[in-house]
């Protein structure tokens, strides 16, 4: 399966923040935003990644992330020019998806909780179609909405309705398979000008094939488009990391884990930032991982 991180677009939400630079680039707390959808992916087991941003902030993440060959998978990387909507991102990224199962992750999304990585795996498994997640929010009008029926069956899809028919908002992480190009190639703009993802899922949907998964109390979700969300975000990584002594969203040891790379390679990768908690963090975790049989390491608490 491949993998997509959308993070262009142009921040408007978080100016002046975002005028010089990428939000995707901001700090969550101790690490580059893009740290956590891209652990997600990588999660997810996905090793073949593409990085979707604007031109002039593409050389940043090449910096920051190189080809992934440090971490043991491929990152390549891809410009978008205009923000003309997330489903854009599968027409940029025809040639990376080459026609195989996809996942798309909006790279201001945030995702934690113990059961994730094991559903994430299911999902890619099962998928006949699409997968989109539900998540039951306080706020549902800000973002894509799904409607169930009495027994929880998908019946309908909404993007930031102003009256909406649930409280379960559709995060930015969703799976797809080949036909999703195929799909996106056809859209029209939306009234706002936009490529909508919600019209994909809604083209899913009325063919049968989307697949709806609650994420239950264990996950949480959030997303950093606003200076307040933003915020929240880099507290909510501080109480959970400082509480517990685990990262979020720590691409190296998620590497590891996933056995991407060995744990000399990942203690290596922590002595090159040794002056910081997180580069010490990251020996650490190598050392404890390299004493340990295979079938016992489970850093970070992970099922
Ligand atoms: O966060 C989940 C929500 O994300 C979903 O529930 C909605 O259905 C979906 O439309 C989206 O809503 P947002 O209002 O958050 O979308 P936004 O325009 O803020 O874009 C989300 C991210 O994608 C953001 O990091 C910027 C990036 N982006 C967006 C567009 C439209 C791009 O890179 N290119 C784009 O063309």
């Amino acid at each position: 399966m491949k993998g997509i991180i959308l993070a262009g677009g142009n921040g408007t939400r978080l100016r002046p923040l975002s005028l010089v630079g990428s939000k995707q680039l901001a700090p969550v707390y101790d690490k580059p935003m893009i740290y956590y959808p891209l652990s997600l992916l990588m999660l997810a087991g996905i090793s073949d990644i593409l990085v979707i941003a604007r031109p002039t902030e593409l050389p940043l993440f090449r910096r920051l992330l190189g080809d992934g060959g440090r971490l043991g998978i491929s990152i390549g990387y891809a410009a978008q020019d205009e923000p003309r909507g997330i489903a854009d991102a599968f027409r940029i990224g025809t040639d990376h998806i080459a026609g195989e199962d996809s996942a798309l992750i909006l790279g201001d999304n945030l995702f934690h909780g113990a059961n994730l990585p094991s559903l994430l795996r299911r999902s890619a498994r099962r998928l006949n179609g699409c997968v989109l997640f539900g998540h039951q929010v306080a706020d549902p009008q800000r973002f894509g909405v799904a409607e169930v029926d009495e027994a929880g069956r998908l019946v309908a899809i909404e993007e930031k309705p102003e009256c909406p028919r649930s409280s379960l908002a559709i995060p930015g992480l969703y799976f797809f398979d080949g036909e999703v190009v195929d799909i996106a190639k056809g859209l029209a703009p939306s009234a706002r000008g936009e490529l909508e993802i919600t019209d994909v899922l809604r083209a899913y949907l009325k063919a049968g094939r989307a697949d709806l998964m609650w994420l239950g109390r264990g996950v949480t979700w959030l997303d950093t488009g606003t200076a307040e969300s933003l915020l929240e975000a880099g507290l909510f990584v501080r109480d959970v990391q400082r509480r517990q002594g685990i990262r979020i969203g720590c691409v190296e040891e998620v590497a590891m884990h996933m056995g991407f790379i060995d744990a000399d390679a990942c203690y290596r990768l922590g002595e090159e930032m040794a002056n910081s908690s997180y580069g010490r963090y990251l020996m650490d975790c190598a050392r404890i991982s390299g004493r340990l049989p295979a079938s016992a390491r489970q850093p970070g608490g992970w099922p």
